[in-house]
């Protein structure tokens, strides 16, 4: 096991799953904030979890009882976020992940100034976070833009969006450039395609002037544009900071030698990463812009777009990885569920009880191929399982089957490394216990630290140390060399 010095081992989480506060010091509502729990989970369609449509927005806002939003509450780390922090530098965190919730600096996206209230919420978990010696990473945008501006304007399929989150970019920089020199623009900026609402706020009853999926990539679009806009004023505000981007890394695998299964992941597999590659080579990929014509779903793209894309790339790529999937031609082949996905059952790999199938292997194959492909720093932001744990009387929980997860995946890494690839560091999905992105359950359980509290949002949100987080800590505190 070699893992470089300085290697930055960490963890992952998002504003939208673990803050709360939602209408605390001064936050606005937000896309994720109206996320309902359904409590007959549907695991083989995920959309079905994040499907949107206005009248459920406003029964969202209006509810007095908001017990079916549980990103209104996330686990509280709004109030607990000093307690959150020692437990992560316990482990001997050198790197944090976190995201801005864009509606605690603009309520509404649209004011001219920022909330001070939550400038300030953040400087002081990054004042925390530099006396405890953890390096942040932060993602500007995760799943959580301000819910007004996908009611008013369709998210980022209305290109006055791209000002609005330019504003708010800026703003970090400049309150928080100081300590922040590793940025992340859009989380799994694929996803778009996938769950458009949490992405980018498009609501499909107001997809009245194109197609649904036009609008998607007209947003994605604007996404570009505004990433590239952001990269520019991060070089000219934090000159020292790197900008990375962040794709879902759903690595496919042909179900067999046939031609057309081999063709068909191929396709699957460029169409996964179309969105990193904008970002890295500053152009579309032709196959994706004849696709789009042939569709008859190319973005209308302004003068300067173009210009702006090419000039500012990203310093590094950034991905998460949780499963892989198989593809086959074949309509009968045998599906599975995956991370906002459905594919083909892979007969050699296990899966979780939400049907993710875990493949460490597939790690590496990940790494090496975005290595190749991309020839600049790799970093892995997420990777994790997703598990009921119990909790045990004596307030222990033993989560053996994670420590095998990570284990495994830790392993993979270090092949990769020997294999050649850059890695900067790694961070695990998630360190906490957090309300899941795709169906909002609290028992979807990814931590090293359990918190209390069930899908309803009852229990007394005291954060328990699982045996995975002694595990980590060895690890960290060896560098991966004890895997033990
Ligand atoms: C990633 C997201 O896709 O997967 C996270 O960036 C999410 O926000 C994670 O939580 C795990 O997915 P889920 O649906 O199990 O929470």
């Amino acid at each position: 096991m070699k893992f470089p010095k300085g290697f930055l081992w960490g963890g992952a989480t998002a504003a939208n799953q673990v803050e709360g506060g939602w209408n605390l010091g001064g936050k606005g509502p937000s896309v994720a904030d109206v996320a309902t729990f359904k409590p007959n989970v549907d695991v083989k369609d995920y959309s079905k979890n994040v499907a949107i449509s206005i009248a459920a927005i406003n029964e969202a806002l209006n509810a007095e009882d908001k017990t079916y939003y549980p990103k209104m509450r996330g686990i509280d780390q709004y109030h607990h976020y000093k307690e959150d922090l020692a437990l992560f530098a316990e482990m001997g965190f050198k790197v944090l992940r976190i995201s801005i919730a864009w509606t605690r600096l603009y309520p509404t996206g649209e004011e001219e100034e920022p909330n001070m209230e939550g400038v300030h919420f953040y400087e002081d978990i990054f004042q925390e976070m530099k006396r405890l010696n953890i390096e942040p990473l932060v993602t500007l945008s995760h799943y959580e833009m301000p819910l007004h501006l996908a009611t008013s304007y369709n998210g980022w399929y209305d290109r006055r969006v791209i000002d609005c989150f330019v504003r708010f970019a800026k703003t970090c920089f400049t309150y928080f450039g100081k300590y922040v020199k590793l940025w992340l623009n859009f989380n799994e900026v694929d996803s778009i395609i996938r769950h458009s609402f949490t992405t980018a706020g498009i609501i499909p009853e107001l997809c009245t002037e194109r197609d649904f999926l036009s609008c998607c990539y007209q947003a994605a679009h604007h996404q570009f544009v505004a990433g590239a806009l952001a990269t520019k004023a991060l070089r000219e505000i934090v000159p020292d900071a790197k900008m990375g981007l962040m794709v879902t890394k759903l690595t496919a695998y042909p179900l067999t030698c046939k031609p057309e299964d081999v063709y068909a992941t191929l396709r699957r597999n460029l169409e996964n990463l179309e969105f990193a590659d904008v970002q890295v080579f500053g152009e579309y990929p032709r196959l994706m812009l004849r696709r789009l014509e042939k569709e008859n779903r190319l973005p209308v793209i302004v003068d300067g777009d173009l210009d702006l894309i090419k000039k500012y790339t990203v310093d590094f790529v950034s991905f998460s990885y949780y499963m892989s999937l198989a593809e086959s031609v074949d309509p009968n082949a045998e599906r599975t569920p995956g991370n906002t996905v459905l594919g083909v059952k892979n007969p050699y790999l296990k899966a979780n009880e939400w049907g993710w199938q875990i493949d460490p292997e597939g790690l590496r194959t990940s790494l090496v191929e975005l290595y190749d492909r991309y020839k600049k720093p790799l970093f892995i932001v997420e990777n994790g399982l997703g598990m009921k744990d119990v909790l045990e009387d004596d307030y222990t929980v033993h989560d053996s089957y994670r420590v095998d997860y990570f284990r495994s995946h830790f392993e993979a890494m270090a092949r990769a490394i020997n294999d050649g690839v850059d890695l900067m560091g790694y961070t695990s999905w998630a360190p906490i216990d957090l309300i899941s992105a795709s169906t909002n359950q609290m028992s979807k359980r990814y931590g090293f630290i359990y918190v209390d509290q069930d899908d309803l949002g009852n229990g007394t949100l005291k954060r328990y140390r699982k045996d995975s987080f002694y595990w980590y800590k060895k690890v960290i505190e060896t560098n991966g060399e004890d895997l033990d």
